[in-house]
This record gives C-alpha cells, sequence and structure tokens, in this order.
C-alpha cells in the first residue's frame, strides 16, 4: 500500500536547523530512514515537505484518492491550523502525527496540537525515529484493517 509522510514548515531546514532540538539529520536522511522501513515492510511511500499550508492540504486530499495511511509532522501548522485537521478529517485511513522533539516539554503554545484531535496516535520526543515507528504503527494497522 502506499503511505504519504507529509512534512510542514521550516522542516526543510533540518539538521541546519536547532540542532540541538532537531538533531543532526536532513529531511533527506529522514526520507531515506522512511523509505528503507516502508520496503522491509513491502510498503511504497510519497515524501513531501512544504513551507505553504495549501500543499499540505492539497497533499491530504491527494491522498484521500490513493493513500492507505499518511503519516505527518505538521510543525509549527500543529498548533495553528484548523485546516489541516479539517482536511484530515476528511480522510477515512489510519493517521499518525509524529514530532522529533517533546512538544510537551517545550512552550506552553506546543502543547496543543489541532493534529492530535484526528490523529489514531503520536509520537513526540524520540527524534527523527519517530518517523521510523510512525510508518511500523501505519502498516500495522493497514495489515489490520485488510482482515
Ligand atoms: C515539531 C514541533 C513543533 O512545535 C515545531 O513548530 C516544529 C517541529 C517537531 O517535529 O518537534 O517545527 O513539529
Amino acid at each position: 500500500s502506499l503511505i504519504y509522510v507529509l512534512n510542514g514548515p521550516n522542516l526543510n531546514l533540518l539538521g541546519k536547523r536547532q540542532p540541538h532540538i532537531y538533531g543532526h539529520e536532513t529531511l533527506a536522511d529522514v526520507e531515506a530512514d522512511c523509505r528503507r522501513v516502508a520496503s522491509e515492510l513491502g510498503q511504497d511511500i510519497r515524501f513531501h515537505q512544504s513551507n505553504r499550508e495549501y500543499e499540505i492540504i492539497d497533499w491530504i486530499h491527494e491522498a484521500r484518492e490513493v493513500a492507505a495511511g499518511i503519516v505527518i509532522n505538521p510543525a509549527a501548522f500543529t498548533h495553528t491550523s484548523v485546516a489541516i485537521l479539517d482536511a484530515l478529517n476528511t480522510f477515512e485511513q489510519p493517521v499518525i502525527e509524529v514530532h522529533i522533539s517533546n512538544v510537551h516539554k517545550r512552550e506552553a503554545f506546543r502543547h496543543h496540537s489541532f493534529v492530535s484531535h484526528r490523529a489514531d496516535g503520536v509520537i513526540a520526543g524520540l527524534g527523527t525515529e519517530g518517523y521510523q515507528l510512525a510508518i511500523r504503527r501505519v502498516a500495522s494497522l493497514i495489515k489490520s484493517g485488510d482482515k
């Protein structure tokens, strides 16, 4: 099956951006890790990043037609975007939300997530490994839904 992996604003700078918080891996490294794990599990992925809210919404709409699950790190849109939540609410397959950092250990404005109102699971603070774990979870939800 096809899993969409969507990344929000500023994640294009991963590896250079506040490495004490987000680590030294780049988004290209994360993509390579995701592809490796997905192929081990017999899954395909489409991996995207955008700094523009509407592009993320458009990818979610596209996922409605073709994807069996979504892994999403909405980045700062996590805390602001009812529009991304509404888009995810139109998607009927598994959704796992990922944050590289432990948002609950950080500023209060990062403690609320609009996306968590829809997500089937949330991973935070496990670094970029969180993406691989999220793909594993989506894959097992896809399998159990297959029954
Ligand atoms: C983030 C956490 C958000 O609060 C922040 O705005 C990000 C990245 C994370 O992966 O830890 O850009 O989603």
